[in-house]
């Protein structure tokens, strides 16, 4: 009997081991959903790029971090302790959240920032998710160091839906600041004007060769000739949105925000900051070394970028290893029709519940401002056009960050730090992507507020995205907490209701998009999960000028529509 008894403990402590180590291959994972233990410790860690070292803050002294892995329907537990000086939370991008509003994650919105030297475990189910995404810092710009990938696997038996890659690899695309990023938001904020170009791009953590002082810091994937890959890219850049192609090499997208789509054949993607590709690509080219190249895509006018390309390479086994044979080619900084392309050709695998009917029809306008200046000195603090101050808005009104969560205040009734008052419609209707606000040229301000909006449970969600030229016009990545949305339309101009076309059959199924610049997107869900739910701008600069706002979702009937109560270690602001 004790023997039988030590037998079997042995089986369970060899299945345990098994569901920690086989990673690679997906059809290896023992059945069944099950719990996935991580410690995150945030710490400060030296690093040393383009020649020069520097303090950086990161996961586990990882940089990009560790991977989340899990399988389809798998229970999450992250312990996370901040070890760093700075004020810290994790959101967990493109993780729907069912009923578990409180482990999202973005400061001040679901929690209080963990304080350093304390802790606080994200708790979550990946409810019908697979695929990649990504976690990340969600206070200052801490996101440009802190963040990595999470790799969700189908339920065991559960196939992909193309041919079976003979390995996958994670890209993450990354940007990299010579400047503490903490300190630089701030002084960017003072200065009233618009942020500095990032001095590097990165491809899982290296520049490659064509920065100053990079040479040899460059990421390799190795390649047997006539296999085929899947990659999983992540853009965990701050402030840029980015194209990503391999010199001669197709790539077949088959999913975008971890949902699969109908297989597309591009020559390189356009990817926004929380946005993630999967795309398939065989090594059938003759021999050689291959560059990857990651480069701008930047669709203002009058913005400093950075325009250098990182470059890693795509090496076949064979291949002489100093000499790279061909040099990816993107598109120009400000291809739009690029990335028209790019969107034209993302549609749904298998779309299940696109919703038809809309209950709640809403229209944000989203883009830049320049406040007026109110400072004594104006060449030190107010560096935006005219002698002003650049902000950003929905609605034409800029999110100012509440002193306690939004979910806190509103789930304990505190009233004074929020309004429910958010504008379903913009309070004037005017040339959106041509005019000013007010119909005044030259009247470029917005309001300032901590405004939301109220949905009731199960609402049938249409928001229309309409990018605004009130400063210039330009393509914001926007982001919605707690939901995946069907992207049913866009287009450039003004949004006009008679003249859009929908696609209410396959539309891809995403978490962040790329608004067209000086157009419009139209994006439906169904307010399913109840909560408080961040939506905003993923250029980080765009988060911090207030182009954000927040849904509360009410509860609905009956424990499955309600929100829990929230976990004992919640932190208090
Ligand atoms: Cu990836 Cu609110 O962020």
């Amino acid at each position: 009997m004790a023997l039988m008894r030590r037998i079997s403990h042995f089986l369970l402590l060899c299945l345990v081991f098994l569901s920690y180590n086989s990673h690679a291959l997906a059809n290896k994972w023992p059945a069944g959903s099950s719990t996935r233990f991580y410690e995150f410790k945030v710490q400060t860690t030296k690093v040393k790029k383009l020649c020069k070292s520097k303090d950086i803050v990161t996961v586990n002294g990882m940089f990009p971090g560790p991977v989340v892995y899990a399988q389809e329907d798998d229970r999450v537990i992250v312990k996370v302790t901040n070890e760093s000086p700075h004020n810290a939370t994790i959101h967990w991008h493109g993780v729907r959240q069912r009923l578990s509003c409180w482990s999202d994650g973005p400061s001040y919105i679901t929690q209080c920032p963990i304080q350093a030297g304390q802790t606080f475990t994200y708790e979550f189910t990946l409810v019908q998710q697979k695929g990649t995404l990504l976690w990340h810092a969600h206070i200052s710009w801490l996101r440009a160091t802190v963040h990595g990938a999470i790799v969700i696997y189908p339920k065991t038996g559960a196939p992909y839906p193309f041919p079976y890659p003979y390995e996958e690899h994670v890209i993450v695309l990354g940007e990299y600041w010579y400047k503490d990023v903490v300190e630089l938001e701030g002084k960017v904020l003072a200065s009233g004007g618009g942020p500095p170009p990032a001095d590097a791009y990165l491809i899982n953590g290296h520049p490659g060769p064509m920065y100053n002082c990079s040479a040899n810091d460059v990421y390799t994937l190795d390649v047997v000739p006539g296999k085929t890959y899947l990659l999983r890219i992540i853009n965990a850049a701050l402030n840029m949105e980015h194209f990503f192609g391999i010199a001669n090499h197709k790539l077949t997208i088959v999913e975008a925000d971890g949902e699969y789509t109908k297989p597309f054949m591009v020559d390189q993607i356009m990817i926004t900051p929380g946005q993630t590709t999967n795309v398939l690509v065989t090594a059938d080219q003759p021999i050689g070394k291959y560059s990857m190249a990651m480069g701008a895509y930047m669709s203002a006018r009058n913005v400093s970028f950075q325009n250098i390309s990182a470059v890693a390479y795509f090496q076949y086994a064979g291949a002489t290893t100093n000499s790279v044979s061909l040099a990816a080619r993107l598109p120009s900084f400000n291809d739009n029709l690029a990335v028209k392309s790019h969107m034209d050709s993302l549609r749904s695998l298998n779309p299940h519940d696109v919703p038809l009917e809309i209950d709640d029809n809403l229209f944000f306008t989203i883009g830049l401002n320049v406040q007026r200046c109110h400072s004594s000195k104006p060449n030190k603090s107010c560096q935006a056009p005219n002698n002003g101050v650049f902000a950003a808005s929905m609605n034409n009104i800029s999110f100012v960050r509440p002193k306690v969560s939004l979910l806190q205040a509103y789930y304990n009734k505190i009233h004074g730090y929020f309004s429910a008052d958010f504008p379903g419609v913009p309070l004037k209707a005017y040339d959106f992507v041509n005019g000013a606000p007010n119909n005044i040229p030259n009247n470029t301000q917005s309001m300032i507020g901590t405004r939301v909006k109220v949905i009731e449970y199960g609402s049938r969600v249409q928001l229309i995205l309409q990018d605004t030229g009130t400063v210039s016009t330009e393509n914001h990545p926007i982001h919605l907490h707690g939901y995946s949305f069907y992207v049913v339309g866009y287009g450039s101009g003004n949004y006009n209701p008679r003249t859009a076309s929908l696609n209410l059959v396959d539309p891809p199924y995403m978490n962040t998009i790329g608004v067209p610049v000086g157009g419009w997107a139209a994006i439906r869900f169904t307010a399913d999960n109840p909560g408080v739910w961040f939506m905003h701008c993923h250029l980080e600069i765009h988060t911090s000028w207030g182009l954000s706002m927040a849904f509360i979702v009410k509860n609905g009937e009956g424990v499955l529509e309600t929100l829990p109560h929230p976990p004992a270690d919640l932190p208090t602001c």
